[in-house]
C-alpha cells in the first residue's frame, strides 16, 4: 500500500506498508524519515523534537546531502566555491522533490522514485543542470540509490552522502566493524590517522573513513545491521556526544545516546567527477 499523507502544517509525504516493511518518504528532501521491519526497534532513527518545517532537513532517518558533503570547503583543493554561506551539506535534502513513480513489485517489496532537476534557485547555488533521482526499495532490505546525471555540457565534481541516523539501543552499548586499518581524516583533530580495530563511542567521532568497498556491521545489544554500498568508497561516521549535541538544532541533550550516523557517501577524496550526458549512482542496502 502506498499513501499520500499530510502533516497539519501541511508537510507531504507518503507511508508505505508491505508485508516486509513500513516506510515514510517527504517529499521535502526525499527524505527516508522512517523505515520499521515487522520485527525489532526501528531501523532508523527520527529525534523526537525533529519539527517538519519547510525549508529545514528533518533530524533523523536519511537527509540526502548534495551536491556537497559538509561545507562547500570539503572539496577538493582547487575545485571549492568561495562562498561559504552555502548551506551545509547541499540543498537536496530541503528542496522539494517530484514523486516520479510507485511499483508495489509483490506482497513484500514496494519501490517508488523521486526526482529533482535544477531551477533558477539552484543555479545560482550550484550553476549546473541535473537531474537527480532517488530510488527506494522497500522490503527486508532498505535499498536506497542516489542517481547523478549531468544535463550540462561541461563536467561537474560532487561530493554527496546518504546520512543515515540509525536507532541504537544505547551509544555505549554499540561498535562499528569493518573499518579496521582504514585511513580517516579526523574531522575534529583535522589529522588524517588510521583506524584500530572496531569503533566504540565514548566522545564525540566526526570521521570520513575512505578505502571502503566491504559491508559494515553496526553491532548493537540485540541486533546487528549491515550496511553495503556501491558506487562509494567513503564512510562518515558521526556522534556528536555531549556538548555538540547540546548545541545542535532538533536534538534533545541526551538524543546523541540513541543514535549513530554511518553515512555512505563520496566525500573527500572519493568526490565524483560527472561529464555530460553520464550518470553516477551511489547505493546503499541496509538491513
Ligand atoms: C555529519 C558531519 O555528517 O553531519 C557533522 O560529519 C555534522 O560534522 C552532522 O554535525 C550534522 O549536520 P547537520 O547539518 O545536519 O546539523
Amino acid at each position: 500500500m502506498i499513501e499520500h499523507k499530510k502533516l497539519i502544517n501541511g508537510f507531504e509525504y507518503i507511508e508505505i506498508k508491505n508485508t516486509s516493511a513500513t516506510a515514510k518518504i517527504a517529499l521535502q528532501g526525499a527524505h527516508i524519515f522512517e523505515y520499521k521491519r515487522h520485527y525489532g526497534n526501528p531501523v532508523l532513527w527520527l529525534s523526537e523534537s525533529s519539527d517538519f518545517e519547510h525549508m529545514k532537513s528533518i533530524r533523523g532517518g536519511i537527509p540526502v546531502c548534495w551536491p556537497w558533503f559538509g561545507t562547500p570547503r570539503a572539496l577538493p583543493s582547487g575545485r571549492m566555491p568561495k562562498d561559504e554561506s552555502l548551506p551545509q551539506h547541499g540543498f537536496a535534502r530541503t528542496a522539494m522533490w517530484k514523486l516520479k513513480n510507485t511499483n508495489e513489485t509483490d506482497a513484500n517489496s514496494t519501490e517508488v522514485t523521486f526526482s529533482l532537476s535544477h531551477t533558477p534557485e539552484s543555479l545560482k547555488l550550484w550553476p549546473h543542470r541535473f537531474e537527480l533521482e532517488l530510488h527506494v526499495i522497500v522490503s527486508d532490505t532498505l535499498t536506497v540509490e542516489l542517481k547523478t546525471t549531468n544535463l550540462d555540457d561541461k563536467a561537474f565534481l560532487i561530493t554527496q552522502a546518504l546520512h543515515t541516523y540509525f536507532d541504537i539501543s544505547h551509544i555505549s552499548h554499540v561498535r562499528v566493524k569493518g573499518l579496521d586499518k582504514k585511513p580517516y581524516f579526523d574531522a575534529l583533530s583535522m589529522k588524517e590517522k588510521i583506524q584500530d580495530g572496531d569503533i566504540i563511542f565514548n566522545r564525540e567521532i566526526d570521521r570520513v573513513y575512505q578505502d571502503v568497498y566491504g559491508k559494515i556491521l553496526l553491532i548493537d545489544k540485540n541486533r546487528t545491521i549491515k550496511i553495503q554500498n556501491e558506487g562509494s568508497s567513503s564512510v562518515v561516521v558521526w556522534n556528536p556526544w555531549v556538548d555538540k549535541c547540546k548545541r545542535m538544532s532538533a536534538m534533545k541533550p541526551s538524543s546523541y545516546e540513541g543514535m549513530v550516523c554511518i553515512e555512505s557517501a563520496n566525500a573527500f577524496d572519493d568526490a565524483r567527477i560527472i561529464k555530460p550526458n553520464e550518470s553516477h549512482t551511489l547505493k546503499a542496502m541496509i538491513n
